[in-house]
């Protein structure tokens, strides 16, 4: 049976009273989500608001990036030592917003991930093609070459990762990839992580990508899909909830 991991990604929204007010809408009706991990990426000046929030509840918490250097000189970066001292469960690496605004490349990606992983912190990493990549039916090669550059560098603990496939014309623009488009991408990174470790069916492959209350069910439901990793309906507590009840049921 499929352990399954909502997590939301707050990206660059959030203030101190308003998350309050979500995490007040939310924690509190996660005591029984059973099989159901659920989590969220805030934003790195929030992470002592939210630990002491979340501590000792069914809410597990996260950053949206982090450092590729260990330490020093590095103005303005967060290294997976300081989202330690936070006790991060999670670290989103190679966000396509990351990727594409912050010119981070697929080995910058796999080095982020593999400090994560030093430091006892799970990497969600994410990987998806854009619209112009799908409609040159480039997907499989593009997914396939992000998720090598991880593998590759994380390779005696692949099957500690999370991975998240995010289409890039999905993202915060309401349409979804249908369930088969995505479970066809799952499945594909799935061979490809079968083939690097022997615990690949552990590892968790969340979809990202416009997921709301109505299409949650029906791409939670596909045999590769493990789970979300939520955008604008983690702004909003109803969604959030809504999107953990219909992994629940299944
Ligand atoms: P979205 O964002 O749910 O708003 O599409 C998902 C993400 O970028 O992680």
């Amino acid at each position: 049976m499929k352990r399954y991991l909502i997590a939301g990604n707050w990206k660059m929204n959030a203030q101190l009273s308003a998350n309050a007010d979500l995490l007040a809408g939310i924690v509190p009706h996660l005591s029984a989500t059973g099989a159901v991990d659920v989590a969220v990426c805030v934003p790195a000046p929030y992470l002592a608001q939210v630990q002491k929030i979340c501590q000792g509840t069914c809410m597990n918490w996260g950053a949206q990036d982090v450092s590729a250097h260990e330490s020093g000189a590095f103005t303005g970066e967060v290294s997976a030592d300081m989202l330690s001292d936070f006790k991060s469960r999670y670290v989103l690496v190679g966000h396509s917003e990351r990727r594409q605004h912050h010119l981070e490349t697929s080995s910058i990606v796999a080095a982020k991930a593999q400090r994560a992983l030093a430091k006892g912190i799970t990497p969600i990493v994410c990987v998806g093609e854009t619209l112009q990549e799908r409609e040159a039916g480039q997907t499989e090669e593009v997914v396939k070459r992000q998720m090598a550059a991880v593998i590759q560098q994380v390779a005696h603990c692949v099957s500690e990762l999370v991975v998240a496939y995010e289409p890039v014309w999905a993202i915060g623009t309401g349409r979804t990839a249908s369930p088969e488009q995505a479970q066809t991408v799952h499945a594909l990174l799935r061979a490809q992580l079968r083939a690097a470790s022997a615990n690949a069916d552990r590892i968790r492959i969340l979809y990202g990508g416009s997921m709301n209350p109505s299409n949650a069910a029906s791409l939670l439901a596909q045999a590769d899909i493990d789970g979300g990793l939520i955008g604008g309906a983690s702004l909003k507590s109803h969604d959030f909830l809504a999107i953990v009840a219909a992994a629940q049921a299944l």
